[in-house]
């Protein structure tokens, strides 16, 4: 007789490649964006970016958000735009923002639609990234080293949950991490 588990091996490879995205989680400045295109590039896969897809909804930048509707509009935005993405049937590149994993439904619609990858970057190269660009409102205020190493301090241990691939970044060019970022992921 022949045997079922074919058929189900089959069955169950559609659904997990139908639910494959790759999402990339990490520091501001540790590269997702920039991977993400480069990856989304390689595969041939849609490239989302969480922080556009928050903008174009609401019509104005993050910054903008921030100021005038505040940190937890931001946050529902945030996770209202996780949540479609999710749920996008064509596997995708998605690249979120630093501040994803503080939400717990966001962690587990990220995990349930695919694989998260962490990208870690040392704080000196975070640091000399974000230096060039204004747009992110919590990196005001205090010296940029002081606020990225608290930010770290209290997003380590969510980041490392959530992801399940840790990609270490650390003198690798963009390609170079996408490429890292490809090997590891099963459903490409
Ligand atoms: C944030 C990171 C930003 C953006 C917002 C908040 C955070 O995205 O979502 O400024 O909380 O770390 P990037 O990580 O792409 O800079």
């Amino acid at each position: 007789m022949t045997s079922p588990m074919p058929f189900l091996a089959t069955s169950i490879g559609f659904l997990l490649s139908d639910m494959a995205h790759i999402w990339l989680i990490g520091m501001m400045g540790a590269g997702k964006t920039a991977t993400g295109a480069a990856l989304a590039k390689r595969l041939d896969r849609p490239f989302v970016d969480i922080d556009d897809l928050v903008e174009s909804q609401a019509g104005a930048s993050v910054r903008t958000i921030f100021e005038t509707a505040g940190e937890e509009a931001f946050r529902s935005s945030e996770h209202e735009a996780v949540a479609i993405s999710a749920r996008t049937v064509t596997p995708g590149v998605i690249a979120t923002g630093g501040g994803v994993v503080l939400d717990a439904e966001n962690v587990e619609e990220m995990r349930r639609s695919g694989e998260v990858v962490l990208l870690v970057a040392s704080l000196g190269t975070l640091s000399s990234r974000v230096a060039r660009a204004g747009s992110r409102p919590l990196l005001d205020g205090a010296p940029l080293d002081e606020r990225l190493d608290t930010l770290l301090a209290e997003r380590d241990e969510l980041y490392r949950r959530a992801a399940h691939h840790v990609v270490e970044t650390e003198g690798l060019t963009i390609e170079e991490t996408a490429g890292a970022v490809e090997a590891v992921c099963h459903n490409t």
